[in-house]
């Protein structure tokens, strides 16, 4: 009977310790009035919640590194970033200038542009 009390005590401690725990831990996070609807509410948008973007935004300016490119040192705008990684050269660029074919975009990969500044007016 005693052994039975000790473990019910136990069990009862480590209950509290846990809710302790858990409720300081909640109030932590949310300070004020919450309810369980508000951290549901900030629970869900986490599952759907989109990667974090890879690469330049659309429509930063970027100059490009490839030392073999046409536009190799100019100045571009990103159009868009490929976000699978699968994708060899997943940053598509627009520029200003076109190519010999007449072509004014190419794809680079991530690490063959860096962000720059955009272009002052009347600058490429
Ligand atoms: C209480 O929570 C913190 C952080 O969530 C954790 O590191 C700690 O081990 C927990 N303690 C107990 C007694 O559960
Ligand atoms: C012009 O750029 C396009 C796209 O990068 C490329 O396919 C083409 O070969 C280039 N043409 C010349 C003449 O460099």
């Amino acid at each position: 009977m005693a052994m039975r009390l000790r473990g019910l005590v136990l069990l009862a401690v480590a209950a509290a310790l846990g809710l302790w725990n858990s409720t300081s831990f909640v109030g932590a996070r949310l300070p004020g009035r919450t309810s369980s609807i508000a951290l549901e509410a900030e629970a869900a948008p986490k599952k759907k919640e989109k990667a974090p973007w890879v690469g330049p935004k659309k429509g930063s300016w970027v100059k490009i590194l490839r030392p073999e490119s046409y536009w190799y040192q100019t100045r571009g705008q990103v159009v868009n970033v490929n976000q699978k990684p699968e994708v060899k050269y997943p940053v598509t660029v627009k520029f200003d200038r076109v190519n010999f074919s007449n072509v004014n975009t190419n794809g680079f990969a991530l690490w063959e542009v860096i962000e720059a500044p955009a272009p002052g007016p009347g600058e490429v």
